[in-house]
């Protein structure tokens, strides 16, 4: 099974031995990074496995590799040489692994590595990505039995992930490490067992340290959000596929109820750069079910076999899961919002109710549509009139800009208001989409943002004596009817008790309290 590899970049030995005791209970095995160490502490490496009471690994990676190493070959052979140096009979006080860049000719340290029992990690770093035949690469870099071969690249693209992942079932006899550095490849650092990976690195971000290398996960994370020691071949494969892929509660959401359940599954975020290539990833690492989010609602349709009748009808779906070899697609949005906006009404449809919806991009068509069926009456505004216009002629509905004149509009819609832009989202524009409306605090307000729990403009809602919700309950909700989708049956209350009473990326919080 892979293992995980706290990578240590402290500046000295003792922060590196307290981050490892802080986190020792999710390492196998730690890397001490000795090109991120100060200068006078360099002195001192040859002690470090004593210390650490794991095997470590020995690096001195060089800047051109994505390290922090300038002094020069000969000055990085005397600090490995140090390191390996006066081996002890006791193979624990011995560094276990050391690793040894392909172009780095050393044959006396090989040598020494090899006598004493420390395991050669032959590694090679393709930052620029450039890397096309990695089958061949691995086999040309081999050079004892009992080598770890190590090819680590810089992923750019869903293509260069696909890339990586196809040089997994070569070699198969042969103790690799295929890392994908970089956004695009995060999921292949969770997903290391099924990369065909010996180990997979992680590291304390939380410690205010650099990462070792571009993409590393937190190695709490890692642990106890994606359960990663539980992850074996076996484990069948959920995830979420967007680009950007914002911050989601979906990882948080099924991994949880995953772990409740002790069931044998992992939810992936799949930052995705090409909707094609991805599919051929997911139907080559047989992924179960996904999660569609921007900008690939509409794109994806082509790669579904089957399409529920919301997905037919409004042409996005946000859920997509395996029927035999068929993919099924379903669009759970429309009903999240629907049942979330309903129960916080206390109603059962929006029959009299007059709506004022706040924003006409993709979120706001599906609202729009909804609305419609439950037979309200809205009020589109938005900054982009036109767009407002477009939505709204398909139900008969009004418009306007988010100007005095359209607030003015306002006044015969404000039973209810939905806000569906991302002004006030964590990472976006903090100001409030209708600064000009002053609530009567008579309105039900609901914003479909969710972090930060109270936007400017729900908070300014709350204290004139609104109603008010936030995205939160709809996000639980349409998750809730993924995984009906996914698992062919409702969650146990218990367990959607517990993720409620947890609330946002609960797992964090549980840790930290
Ligand atoms: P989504 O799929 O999340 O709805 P979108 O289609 O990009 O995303 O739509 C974003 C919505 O937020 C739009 O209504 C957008 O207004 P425009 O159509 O005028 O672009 C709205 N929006 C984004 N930033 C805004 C801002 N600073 N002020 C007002 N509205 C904003």
């Amino acid at each position: 099974m892979a293992k995980n590899c706290l990578c240590l970049t402290g500046n000295t030995i003792k922060q590196n031995v307290d981050i490892l005791n802080k986190y020792r209970k999710y390492a196998d095995l730690a890397e001490l990074r000795v090109d991120c160490l100060d200068g006078d502490e360099r002195l001192h490496i040859r002690r470090f496995p004593e210390l650490a009471g794991v095997p470590v690994i020995l690096t001195v990676r060089r800047d051109i590799d994505g390290g922090y190493f300038t002094s020069g070959e000969g000055a990085r052979l005397k600090l490995l040489a140090n390191g390996l140096a006066y081996a002890n009979a006791d193979s624990r006080l011995n560094f276990a692994y050391v690793d040894i860049e392909e172009d780095f000719n050393a044959p006396s340290l090989e040598e020494a590595a090899r006598t004493f029992g420390t395991r050669i990690i032959r590694s090679c770093h393709d930052l620029k990505g450039e890397l096309e035949d990695i089958p061949a690469k691995i086999k040309s870099m081999k050079r004892a039995g009992d080598e770890i071969v190590k090819v680590a690249v810089s992923v750019k693209s869903t293509r260069d992930v696909l890339n990586v992942f196809r040089a997994s079932d070569t070699f198969i006899k042969q103790d690799k490490i295929l890392i994908c550095m970089g956004h695009y490849g995060l999921y292949s650092r969770i997903l290391a067992e099924r990369f065909g990976s010996f180990l997979t690195y992680s590291c304390a971000l939380s410690e205010d340290i650099t990462p070792g290398a571009s993409g590393q996960m937190d190695v709490r994370e890692l642990s106890e959000l994606y359960h990663f020691k539980k992850i074996t071949k076996d484990t069948k494969i959920y995830g979420v596929i967007g680009n950007p892929l914002k911050s989601s509660v979906s990882p948080w959401f099924f991994n949880t109820i995953f772990n409740l359940e002790n069931a044998d599954c992992v939810y992936a975020p799949f930052p995705v750069t090409n909707i094609n290539d991805f599919m051929n990833l997911a139907d080559e690492m047989n992924i179960q079910g996904l999660s569609i989010t921007v900008p690939y609602k509409e794109t994806v349709l082509p790669y579904i076999d089957e399409k529920s009748e919301v997905v037919e009808s409004i042409g996005a779906c946000n859920t997509m899961y395996r029927k035999g070899d068929a993919w099924y697609g379903d669009n759970t949005d429309y009903a999240g919002f629907s049942t979330s906006l309903l129960n916080f009404l206390n109603r059962k449809n929006l029959k009299k109710m007059k709506i004022t919806i706040v924003g006409a991009g993709g979120v706001s068509r599906a609202v729009a549509a909804e609305i419609y069926k439950m037979g309200g009456k809205a009020l589109i505004l938005n900054r982009t009139v036109h767009k407002a216009a477009s939505i709204a002629s398909r139900y008969n509905f009004r418009w306007g800009g988010l100007d005095r004149q359209g607030i003015e509009l306002m006044s015969k819609y404000n039973d209810i208001i939905v806000q569906t832009t991302s002004v006030g989202m964590e990472g976006y524009d903090v100001s409030d989409p209708l600064e000009l409306y002053e609530f009567s605090g008579n309105e039900s307000v609901m914003d479909l943002i969710y972090t930060p729990p109270q936007t400017p403009f729900l908070k300014r809602a709350a204290s004139a004596g609104c109603k008010i919700l936030n995205g939160y309950d709809m996000v639980i909700r349409q998750a809730c009817l993924q995984y009906a989708n996914f698992f062919d049956r409702e969650i146990p209350k218990t367990h959607l008790s517990q993720i409620n009473s947890l609330g946002v990326n609960g797992w964090d919080r549980t840790l930290s309290s």
